[in-house]
C-alpha cells in the first residue's frame, strides 16, 4: 500500500501518556545522531543512547562527533530546548521510550561477507528485558533479510507477553554530506509492519515530517508493507546505486580503450529520462560505510536464500569498482615512466600527492575510502605519498599511518611529482593550476573524479589524465 502524506494518518497514542511518542535511538553513529538531532527540531521529546561513553559526553556536551553539514548547529538548538538528550544507561532508555529506533552499526564479518548483527543482537537483548510497558522496536539499520523476524523471537523471550511489545522495519536512505536534510525530507518513508497499532506508532513517530511537508506543500510518499520487503528495500536501493556506478566505470573502461570520453557519454545518455543523470559520475568508484559492505552481504544472504546466482553481478559490479582504485596506480605508473611488473610499478624515488582521503566531499569519514585505498596501493609500491584533506586527517590518519600529512593544499603538492585528487572536494574543484605550476616538481595530475576543469589545467602546462577520458596534449 502506497500512502502520499500529509493526509488523515491513523495515529495511534503513545503508551507512556505522552502527547507524542517519545523516542529513543539506540546508537549515535552517522545515522543515530542525525535521526536523533533532527527528531527533536521535528518537536519529538528524544534520547540518544550509545555504549561509548566518551560519544555520549560529546554529544551531550553540543559537539557532533561526525563532520556533517547543519547538525552542529540543530545540536546546540535542540538540547538548550530541552528536548534532546543523550544517555548510556538502558535503564533510562526503556523507562523513556514509546518507539525504540534501532541505529546501531551492521559492518562486515571479518570472516566473511556476511553482516555482523552482534550490535542489533545486543540492543535488543539489553533493552527487551528493561521494558515495563508496550513499546514499538523499530529497526533503521541496514540489515539482511529475515532480521525483522529474528528480532520479534528475541523480544517474545525477553519480555512478558501482557506487555505487547511489538516489531517494526522502517530503513533509512539518508546520504552523508545532505544527512540533515535527507532526514527532514525524506523522498519515502517505507513502514514494514505486522499490525495497526504499530503502523499507527510509526505514523505517529514521524507526524513531525509530515507536518513540515505540509507547510511546504509537499508530499511524503508512505509505504507500508511486511517485514521482509521493508529489509530488502533498503538493500535493493544500495544494490542499484552501486550498480549505477559500476555501470559507468565499466564505460570508463571501455572509454580508455576506445579513446571516446566518458563523461560525454554519460551525459547523452543521461538525458533519457529512463536512465537519468544521478550516480553516473565516472571516477575512482564507490566507498563509504554503506555500498561497498551492503552489496557483499546482500550477496550472502541470497547465497544463504539459495537464490546467490540472482544476485552474481553484484560480485563483478564490486571487481569493477576495485578495478578502479588500481587503475589510478597504473596510471602514476605510466605518468612517471615507471614499468608495471607482476607486482605492480615500482614508485621508488617518486613523491606523489593524493588530494582527498574521504570518501566522498563534505564528510570526515574514510570507511572503505576509494582515495585512502589508492594511497596505501602507492605507498606499498615505493612512492613517497603526501596526503591532504579538508575534513577527513584525523580519521585517515588512524588508519593509514605511513604516509605524510600535509596541513594545506599548497604545503602538500609543493615538491610533488604527481598530484592525484581522488575526492572531488570544492576546494580541489576550484583550485587554479596557474597557482600550483612553481611549487610543484612536474606538473602531472590525475583526476580520479573527473572534477578538474582539462582545459584549464592542459592550459597551465599540467600533463592531464581523467578517468575514461581521451588524452589531450
Ligand atoms: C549511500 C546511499 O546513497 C544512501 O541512500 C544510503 O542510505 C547509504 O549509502 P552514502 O554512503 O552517504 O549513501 O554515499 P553516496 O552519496 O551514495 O556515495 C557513495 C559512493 O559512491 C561515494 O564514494 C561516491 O563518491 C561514489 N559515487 C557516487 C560515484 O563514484 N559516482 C557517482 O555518480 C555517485
Amino acid at each position: 500500500m502506497t500512502i502520499a502524506y500529509p493526509s488523515t494518518p491513523p495515529v495511534a497514542a503513545a503508551p507512556s501518556g505522552a502527547p507524542r511518542p517519545r523516542l529513543t535511538f539506540l546508537g549515535t553513529g552517522y545515522l543515530g545522531a542525525t535521526y536523533a538531532i533532527c527528531f527533536a527540531e521535528l518537536g519529538y521529546e528524544v534520547l540518544g543512547f550509545d555504549v561509548d561513553e566518551a560519544k555520549i559526553a560529546k554529544l551531550a556536551g553540543g559537539d557532533v562527533p561526525i563532520h556533517e553539514p547543519g547538525l552542529d548547529e540543530l545540536l546546540r538548538k535542540n538540547l538548550s530546548a530541552g528536548r534532546l538528550r543523550f544517555t548510556t544507561s538502558w535503564e533510562e532508555v526503556a523507562e523513556f521510550g514509546d518507539v525504540h529506533f534501532i541505529c546501531v552499526g551492521t559492518p562486515q564479518r571479518p570472516d566473511g561477507m556476511a553482516a555482523d548483527l552482534s550490535h542489533v543482537e545486543s540492543a535488543v537483548t539489553n533493552l527487551a528485558p528493561l521494558l515495563k510497558r508496550k513499546a514499538l522496536i523499530a529497526g533503521k539499520s541496514t540489515v539482511p533479510v529475515g532480521t525483522a523476524e529474528w528480532i520479534e523471537q528475541l523480544v517474545r523471550r525477553h519480555t512478558p507477553a501482557e506487555l505487547g511489545v511489538e516489531v517494526a522495519w522502517s530503513p533509512e536512505f539518508l546520504q552523508e554530506g545532505v544527512a540533515v536534510e535527507d532526514v527532514l525530507r525524506p523522498n519515502r518513508i517505507i513502514f514494514g509492519v505486522k499490525s495497526e497499532w504499530a503502523t499507527g506508532m510509526l505514523y505517529a513517530a514521524h507526524k513531525g515530517v509530515f507536518d513540515l511537508a505540509l507547510t511546504e506543500d509537499r508530499e511524503v510518499p508512505v509505504v507500508v508493507t511486511d517485514f521482509a520487503t521493508a529489509e530488502l528495500v533498503k538493500v535493493a536501493a544500495n544494490a542499484f546505486l552501486a550498480t549505477k556506478i559500476s555501470f559507468i566505470n565499466a564505460m570508463a573502461e571501455v572509454c580508455e580503450a576506445a579513446g571516446a570520453d566518458v563523461t560525454q557519454l554519460a551525459r547523452s545518455i543521461g538525458y533519457d529520462a529512463r536512465i537519468g543523470n544521478k550516480f553516473l559520475r565516472a571516477g575512482v568508484g564507490f566507498g563509504g560505510g554503506c555500498l561497498p559492505k551492503d552489496i557483499r552481504a546482500f550477496q550472502a544472504r541470497a547465497q544463504e536464500l539459495g537464490v546467490g546466482e540472482a544476485l552474481r553481478f553484484l560480485h563483478e559490479v564490486d571487481l569493477i569498482n576495485q578495478r578502479r582504485r588500481q587503475k589510478i596506480v597504473q596510471l602514476s605508473a605510466e605518468l612517471l615512466g615507471r614499468g608495471y611488473g607482476p607486482a605492480g610499478p615500482d614508485l621508488a624515488g617518486t613523491r606523489i600527492t593524493v588530494l582527498g582521503a574521504t570518501f566522498k566531499p563534505n564528510s570526515d569519514d574514510v570507511r572503505d575510502s576509494p582515495a585512502l585505498s589508492v594511497v596505501r596501493k602507492l605507498s606499498r609500491s615505493g612512492a613517497e605519498v603526501t596526503v591532504y584533506d579538508p575534513e577527513g586527517m584525523d580519521n585517515a590518519r588512524n588508519d593509514v599511518d605511513d604516509v605524510i600529512y600535509a596541513k594545506t593544499l599548497t604545503d602538500a603538492v609543493t615538491g610533488a611529482d604527481l598530484v592525484c585528487v581522488l575526492t572531488e572536494w570544492e576546494e580541489f574543484r576550484n583550485t587554479d593550476p596557474n597557482a600550483l605550476n612553481e611549487l610543484v616538481a612536474a606538473r602531472r595530475v590525475i583526476d580520479g573524479r573527473n572534477c578538474l576543469d582539462q582545459n584549464v589545467w592542459v592550459a597551465a602546462g599540467w600533463e592531464y589524465r581523467g578517468m575514461g577520458k581521451p588524452v589531450v596534449a
